[in-house]
């Protein structure tokens, strides 16, 4: 099985364009799960503090027996953190939980635009700490829409080296990514099988059947070919394995433009809306 392409970022680093998402894997059973993934050939995987797991990424990839370095990593600020000297402690807690000496990404998980008066931009310039002193190799943020993106770009120097949004057929998110690629910015698409809600989908059934692969693969390889990372989650080794098996088939024009028409504009959100959206974790005040 190939190895994931890999994509260089605005800052020079180079992150494999799949990896493996860890939402909603159970802190015990995380470092299972990465590790099977590790074995299987991800070398990248998502995580996040608010997903409470960061410990078994950590634990699966010194399991893995597999060189830091090999292996890209990703977490997220918690949306209770958002003060610069809270984000500081809670960049230290992240790198303890992980028990590494650095994270290969660390994003804004959130914009939160209705809280801390609307001031995520003090926030960014707390991760441009993390980044200068290299406990972070590359900084970004996540659900961030055209207008934060201006906002960052009008108020700071640092660029975000990728944003990460939900991304998937039923929602194609068009002008988030093209302002990412404005603006420079990496796309990376959260829930790319919409957590299996596409994957019934006929016109994703015929695609895939048509090229022999599963729906899964079908979507997935459509991300892949249109340029953005992903990052499936699954706890299902057959899963796991079958999701990074997309490097050994191709879809036509055709196709990846007949899987995007099934865009359903922002009635095909599944999560949350980040214009509104001010959830804080209880044990993230
Ligand atoms: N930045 C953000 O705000 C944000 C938000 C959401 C997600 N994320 C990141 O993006 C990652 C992926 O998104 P997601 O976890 O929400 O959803 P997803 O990857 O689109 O879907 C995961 C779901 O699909 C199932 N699944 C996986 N592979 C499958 C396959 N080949 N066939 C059938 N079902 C399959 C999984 O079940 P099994 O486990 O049983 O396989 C799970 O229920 C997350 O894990 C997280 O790292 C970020």
């Amino acid at each position: 099985m190939g190895m994931a392409p890999v994509i260089e970022l605005n800052d020079g680093h180079r992150i494999p364009q799949l990896g493996f998402g860890t939402f909603q894997i159970d802190p015990e059973d995380t470092a299972d799960a990465v590790r099977t993934a590790l074995e299987i050939g991800y070398r990248h995987i998502d995580t996040a503090q608010m997903y409470g797991n960061e410990k078994g990424v950590g634990q699966g990839i010194r399991d893995a027996g597999l060189p830091r370095a090999d292996v890209f990593v990703t977490s997220k600020l918690n949306n209770g953190f958002h003060r610069p000297d809270d984000a500081r402690r809670a960049f230290d807690d992240t790198l303890s939980e992980l028990g590494f000496d650095y994270v290969d990404l660390f994003l804004i998980h959130w914009p939160l635009p209705t809280l801390y008066g609307g001031d995520f931009v003090a926030t960014w310039k707390t991760l441009e700490e993390f980044a200068k002193d290299g406990r972070a190799r590359s900084i970004g943020v996540s659900n961030f829409q055209p207008d934060h993106l201006d906002r960052l770009a009008a108020e700071t120097t640092a660029v975000p080296a990728a944003n990460q949004v939900e991304i998937h057929p039923y929602f194609t998110n068009e002008k988030v990514r093209a302002r990412n690629r404005e603006h420079g910015i990496a796309t990376q698409a959260w829930s790319p099988i919409a957590q299996g809600k596409v994957l019934d989908d006929p016109v994703i059934t015929r695609i895939a059947d048509a090229a022999g692969e599963s729906p899964a693969q079908a979507v997935l390889r459509w991300h892949i070919q249109r340029g953005d990372i992903v990052f499936p989650k699954s706890v299902t080794p057959e899963h796991i394995g079958s999701n990074f098996a997309i490097f050994d088939f191709e879809l036509s024009d055709d196709e990846i433009e007949a899987i995007s028409g099934l865009d359903r504009g922002e009635n095909g959100r599944t999560g949350a809306d980040p214009d509104t959206f001010d959830y804080v974790p209880d044990d993230a005040m």
